[in-house]
């Protein structure tokens, strides 16, 4: 018996049911996924990310901070990310719509970034950890990132006004200064960027008052074992 047009048919059945269910289920329940405007204040969300930000998501791309940090709050009652402060509610696939790649990560060797502008904004603090994680958060195990900046004789004008305030055993020798190159400044430009702390219809930031089982919002939204930031300059 000829078994030709029944294996065609089956292997034919196999190719487009999974068409169906991986490309085109998908794309008509996201592809036309839009920003949030909000009715009251007209904000928009998530906005496109400025250029220096976007920018700054390559450098963390090609330095593969995603083997150690998640860009994913999970859901409330399956894990415990919106207690431990890293995002007010769930992330959704809006968050994303303007990430390419998007970096969800699948690893927490260091806390989830996704709502991290929001912990910790301070371009002061995030170059500092940067360029040696041991001087904000001692006993870190993050690698450090020194050729992020520039280690420069100080002119005869004086130091920089971007130069890092190191102290020892962190500064560099007498006469020297440690001043953040441009990829620096557009890594920690993506990190203030990620925030998600915005009412979505699919999901929303539930409401602390008299709900004492919630966290505490204020006590959470600290820098974890780091501290308090100092100003940016
Ligand atoms: C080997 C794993 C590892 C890698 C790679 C790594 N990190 Fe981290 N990161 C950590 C750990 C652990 C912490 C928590 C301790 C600390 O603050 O340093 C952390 C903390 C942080 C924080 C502060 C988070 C908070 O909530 O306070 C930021 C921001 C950060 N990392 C950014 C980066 C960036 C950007 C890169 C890539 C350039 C990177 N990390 C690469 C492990 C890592």
């Amino acid at each position: 018996m000829n078994y030709g047009p029944l294996l065609f048919l089956g292997i034919l059945f196999t190719l487009a049911s999974s068409w169906v269910g991986l490309v085109l289920m998908p794309n008509r329940q996201l592809g036309t996924l839009t920003p949030h405007v909000n009715a009251t204040t007209s904000a928009i969300y998530p906005a496109a990310r400025a250029g220096e930000a976007q920018q700054g998501a390559e450098t963390y791309r090609s330095l593969g901070c995603i083997y150690c940090h998640s860009q994913q709050v999970r859901p409330e009652g399956f894990g415990g990310d919106i207690a431990r402060g890293w995002g007010k509610r769930r992330t959704v696939s809006r968050d994303y719509l303007f990430d390419k790649p998007v970096q969800l990560g699948t690893s927490r060797t260091g806390p989830d970034l996704t709502n991290f502008g929001e912990r910790n904004g301070a371009v002061d603090w995030n170059l500092k950890h940067l360029y040696n994680p041991q001087i904000t958060s001692p006993g870190s195990i993050m690698p450090a990132y020194p050729f992020l900046f520039e280690k420069r004789r100080i002119g005869k004008n004086g130091a920089s006004t971007n130069a890092l305030a190191l102290i020892a055993p962190f500064a560099p020798e007498a006469g020297y200064e440690i001043v953040p190159k441009m990829e620096a400044l557009q890594l920690v430009e993506y990190l203030r960027s990620l925030k998600t702390s915005v009412d979505l219809p699919e999901a929303s930031i539930k409401k602390t008052e008299g709900d004492a089982a919630a966290p505490d919002a204020s006590a959470t939204n600290a820098p974890t074992g780091a501290p308090a930031p100092a100003p940016a300059k």
